[in-house]
């Protein structure tokens, strides 16, 4: 009988793992570097934790379900939460800001498509307990290294909740419409807002967006509304920053992000041929998440790569490039040197393994000769081959298959041969 994988689910090959275990590695490689420490959390919990904070759209694509003891619980649909609580119950009194990342599965009921799955991954971060732009040009430089680490081409956009919120308080909007306007904005259906909220300052400020002289453009749209003035002040000081440390980005003031905790900067990052599933990146400052939680008043930011598109644009701009690694056959002559092969090959792999060397012990049992043959044939440079001789000698014999040449020699040997390629 065959079943199939659910909806919106995949299974990842061999080679696919090779090439995520490579986009993973190195963006962790940058975020270790900058000092951030990774963390795990569970891949279900109690669902109100999503329910509190995350937002309708959010909680509409939750998987939840109630266990054997009734308890009401949910796949994780992003981790943000999972860290606020985390950092409430078990890190508050460590010395901030905390600088943490993640990785893993984050499970949301969609209409599968390309790019958009019910399983999917998040490479995240998160940095608590420190306010104002130089950490939240932090995150955004910090995203955008692991792109370019990867040598993808994107495009980063910013802009600030602050403004946009301050905004529709100033102008007397209620809360229920002002989310309501965000949720369309972040649907990208700028035109629709006019249905909802019929307002020529608004309407004008979420049209704006460019470089660095949309500030100026959006000073004038703001004048006499001081508070989204003050947040529009705290983005020109980001959008310094970040020009000094020489990072390009648009400001966008129509980009507003889904979930409910952010408070300030909000970014975008995105790609181009990916279609409509063109964002790769989310995140921002959500200054007032802790809490609900019932953690002190912590301010935060952070970000998640969609992984998934990540792995996807890496594919399409021909940018998905994992080093190779060179495969060395292990071959006993005869079944009575197995046991010996088996030794020789795990000590290759314990001197090898931090190397560019894969260890291969050919336990088929076929004729020595195949083994040589098909070495040959898939173009592999090296077999080491070990019988009875080799055995009593403590060595090996090193089969060079470009040169056809071939000598016996010791592990030590063998290693440092490799190695120095
Ligand atoms: P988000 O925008 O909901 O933010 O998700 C982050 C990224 O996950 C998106 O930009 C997208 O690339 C990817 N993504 C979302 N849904 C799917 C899906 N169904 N299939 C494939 N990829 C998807 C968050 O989740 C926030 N927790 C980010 C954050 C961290 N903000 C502050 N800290």
């Amino acid at each position: 009988m065959k079943i199939e994988n659910p909806k919106g689910t995949r299974d990842f090959t061999p080679t696919v793992m090779r090439d995520r275990e490579y986009v993973e590695k190195t963006m962790s490689n940058v975020l270790e570097g900058f000092n951030f420490e990774k963390i795990s959390t569970p891949i279900f919990e109690y669902s109100e934790l999503f329910e509190l904070k995350s937002g309708e759209d959010i909680k509409n694509r939750m998987y939840t379900f109630d266990d054997k003891g009734g308890r009401k619980l949910c796949l994780r649909p992003e981790l943000t939460a999972s860290v606020a609580r985390m950092f409430s119950n078990e890190l508050r009194n460590l010395p901030k800001p905390l600088r943490l990342f993640y990785f893993g599965p984050m499970f949301r009921y969609e209409e599968p498509q390309k790019g958009r799955y019910r399983e999917f991954y998040q490479l995240g971060v998160e940095l608590l307990g420190v306010s104002g732009v130089f950490s939240d040009a932090l995150a955004i430089y910090a995203a955008c290294e692991c792109l370019k680490r990867l040598g993808l081409d994107f495009e980063l956009q910013i802009n600030s909740l602050g403004v946009v919120r301050g905004l529709l308080e100033e102008l007397g909007v209620d809360d229920k419409v002002s989310g309501k306007l965000i949720t369309l904005l972040d649907e990208g259906k700028r035109d629709g807002v006019k249905e909802v909220l019929d307002d020529e300052i608004f309407g004008r400020l979420i049209k704006i967006s460019g470089g660095k002289k949309s500030l100026g453009e959006a000073e004038k749209v703001l004048k006499g509304f001081d508070k989204a003035l003050a947040a529009l002040s705290e983005l020109r000081d980001l959008a310094i920053l970040l020009d000094s440390a020489a990072i390009a980005y648009t400001i966008d003031f129509g980009i507003v992000r889904g979930l409910d905790y952010y408070t300030g900067t909000v970014f975008e990052i995105r790609v181009s041929g990916l279609g409509a599933q063109n964002q790769i990146c989310g995140g921002g400052r959500y200054d007032n998440l802790i809490e609900v939680f019932g953690g002190p008043k912590t301010p935060a930011v952070g970000f998640a790569f969609g992984f998934d598109r990540v792995c996807e644009a890496l594919i399409l701009q021909s940018k998905l490039k994992p080093p190779e690694k060179k495969v060395v056959v292990v071959a006993s002559v005869s079944g009575k040197s197995n046991g010996y092969a088996l030794k020789v090959a795990g000590e290759l792999v314990r001197n090898l393994s931090e190397s560019k060397f894969i260890v291969d012990l050919d336990v088929s049992g076929r004729k020595l000769k195949k083994t040589l043959e098909q070495a040959s044939n898939t173009g592999l440079g090296w077999v080491v081959i070990v019988g009875e001789k080799e055995e009593k000698e403590e060595k090996i014999t090193l089969r060079d298959m470009e040169k056809n040449s071939q000598k016996t020699v010791t592990i030590a040997e063998v290693v440092k041969l490799l190695t120095s390629f």
